[in-house]
C-alpha cells in the first residue's frame, strides 16, 4: 500500500475523505441511518409542502424536500415526522419562484438547489423570463455559502433549470428545459455556459432531470427530444456527461431493450444500489427503472415501469422517485395546487402521499439480463 492510500484510508476513517471513488464507497460514512417506516406508504403531513423532488442525508438522516410553489425547502425528520422549512431570503413566496431540483452530497454534506423561474413551465417555453437560481446551503449550520444567479448568464435567453448534478471538485451542473442546455458552477459560485442551446426556439424540451455518478466525474440525464409535457406520451432517452470535459457532450446511453417512454421528469441512483439502478420518473405512467450492473451507464437495461395507478390526491402526476432512508424507495405523490390561497403562493392542501415501491423495484431487479 502506497504512502497516499494509506493518507486515504486514515481520512476515510476519520470521515473526512471528501470525494470517495467506486461505488463500494461512494457514501462514505460510518453508521447507517435507521429504517423509520415499516415498508408501506406514508403521507406527509405539511402545509402546501407540494413536493418535487427529495433527497436523503445520510449523515444527519432527514430528507430534504423541495416545496417547489413556496420556492424553499422543507427538512423532515422522519423520526418524529416533524418540518422545519428553510427559506431563502427574497426567493421563498416570490411570484415566479419555484424550487425545483436538489442534490445532497453524502461526502461534503451540503446541499445544491436549484430555484427557478416558473414561466418558462407555465408557458411550454414560450416565455423563459424570471430569475434562476443555484443555491449552495450547507444544512447543518444552517448557513447559505452562496447563490448564483443564473440568469445573469443566459440574459434571459434560455431557461427552465429545473435539476443539478455535480463533480469531485465541487463543480455543480445545472440543466435547463427549455431548450436542453448545461451551465456549470464552479466551486466558487462562478457561471459559464458548458452546454449551450443547440437552437434558439425555447419551445423544444429538453433536459428535466440530471443525476451525479459520483466516483466518475460523470453525470446522467433525461432528455425529452422535443416532445411538449403537454403531449401524453413521450419519445424520452438519456444521456451522459462525461464531466471532466471542457464543454459538454452528451452520449447517448442505448437501453436494452428500446422501449418507448416519457415525458421523463428526474432520474435518481438509489443508494441502496450503489449507481447500478436508475429510478426515471415517468410523469404521467410512474416510474421506469433501468440498470447497469457495473454502474458505469455506457448502455443499459431497461428493466420496466412501475405504474403510478395510486388513489389520486389530486392529480396523478409523477415528478420524482427517490430513496429515503437506508433502503426503501418512494414515489412523491402529486405537486398541482389547484386554486391558489389567496397572499400565498400555493393551493390549500396539507396532505401529500409518498407510495413505497421498494417491493416492485426488487420484483424488477430479479429479471436476468
Ligand atoms: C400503497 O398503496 C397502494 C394503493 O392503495 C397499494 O396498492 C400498495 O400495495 C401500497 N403499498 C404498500 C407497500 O403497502
Ligand atoms: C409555505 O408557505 C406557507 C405560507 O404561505 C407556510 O405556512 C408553509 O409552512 C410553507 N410550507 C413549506 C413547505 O414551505
Ligand atoms: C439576476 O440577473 C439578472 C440578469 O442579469 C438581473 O436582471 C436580475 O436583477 C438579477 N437578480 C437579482 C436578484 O440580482
Ligand atoms: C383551506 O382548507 C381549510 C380546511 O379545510 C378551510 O377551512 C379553508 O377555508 C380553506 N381555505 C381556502 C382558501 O380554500
Amino acid at each position: 500500500m502506497g504512502s497516499y492510500s494509506l493518507f486515504a484510508l486514515l481520512l476515510a476513517a476519520a470521515g473526512l475523505f471528501p470525494f470517495t471513488s467506486g461505488s463500494s464507497t461512494y457514501h462514505g460514512k460510518k453508521k447507517e441511518c435507521h429504517p423509520f417506516n415499516k415498508p408501506g406508504n406514508m403521507t406527509l403531513h405539511q402545509y402546501q409542502l407540494y413536493p418535487e423532488t427529495a433527497a436523503w442525508d445520510t449523515n444527519r438522516c432527514v430528507a430534504y424536500f423541495c416545496a417547489l410553489f413556496n420556492g424553499s425547502i422543507a427538512e423532515y425528520n422522519p423520526y418524529t415526522t416533524k418540518f422545519t422549512v428553510i427559506p431563502f431570503p427574497g426567493i421563498t413566496h416570490a411570484p415566479d419562484q419555484h424550487a425545483s431540483g436538489i442534490d445532497y452530497n453524502p461526502s461534503t454534506g451540503l446541499l445544491h438547489i436549484v430555484i427557478d423561474s416558473q414561466r418558462p413551465f407555465l408557458t411550454e417555453g414560450a416565455d423563459v423570463s424570471g430569475d434562476n437560481w443555484l443555491i449552495r446551503y450547507n444544512p447543518s449550520t444552517r448557513t447559505e455559502i452562496w447563490r448564483a444567479n443564473l440568469t445573469s448568464v443566459t440574459n434571459g435567453l434560455w431557461g427552465g433549470f429545473q435539476d443539478v448534478a455535480l463533480d469531485s471538485k465541487g463543480n455543480a451542473y445545472v440543466i435547463g428545459t427549455y431548450p436542453k442546455s448545461v451551465l456549470k458552477v464552479s466551486n466558487s459560485g462562478t457561471i459559464s455556459v458548458w452546454y449551450p442551446p443547440q437552437t434558439t426556439n425555447t419551445k423544444v424540451r429538453g433536459y428535466t432531470g440530471a443525476a451525479s455518478l459520483y466516483g466518475q466525474d460523470a453525470m446522467v440525464v433525461v432528455d425529452n427530444e422535443g416532445v411538449p409535457e403537454s403531449e401524453l406520451v413521450g419519445n424520452s432517452n438519456i444521456y451522459r456527461f462525461d464531466l471532466t470535459k471542457p464543454t459538454g457532450i452528451p452520449i447517448k446511453i442505448p437501453r436494452f431493450p428500446n422501449t418507448q417512454f416519457g415525458p421523463g421528469d428526474k432520474i435518481h441512483f438509489p443508494p441502496a444500489y450503489k449507481q447500478t439502478v436508475a429510478l426515471i420518473a415517468d410523469d404521467y405512467r410512474g416510474t421506469i427503472v433501468l440498470r447497469s450492473k457495473d454502474g458505469k451507464w455506457k448502455e443499459a437495461e431497461h428493466l420496466g415501469l412501475i405504474p403510478n395507478d395510486y388513489p389520486i390526491f389530486f392529480e396523478r402526476i409523477t415528478p420524482s422517485t427517490v430513496q429515503l432512508g437506508p433502503k426503501r424507495q418512494y414515489l412523491i405523490g402529486n405537486n398541482f395546487p389547484g386554486p391558489i390561497v389567496p397572499g400565498t403562493t400555493g393551493g390549500n392542501h396539507s396532505d401529500f402521499p409518498l407510495f413505497d415501491i421498494t417491493r416492485e423495484v426488487e420484483r424488477l431487479l430479479k429479471k436476468k439480463p
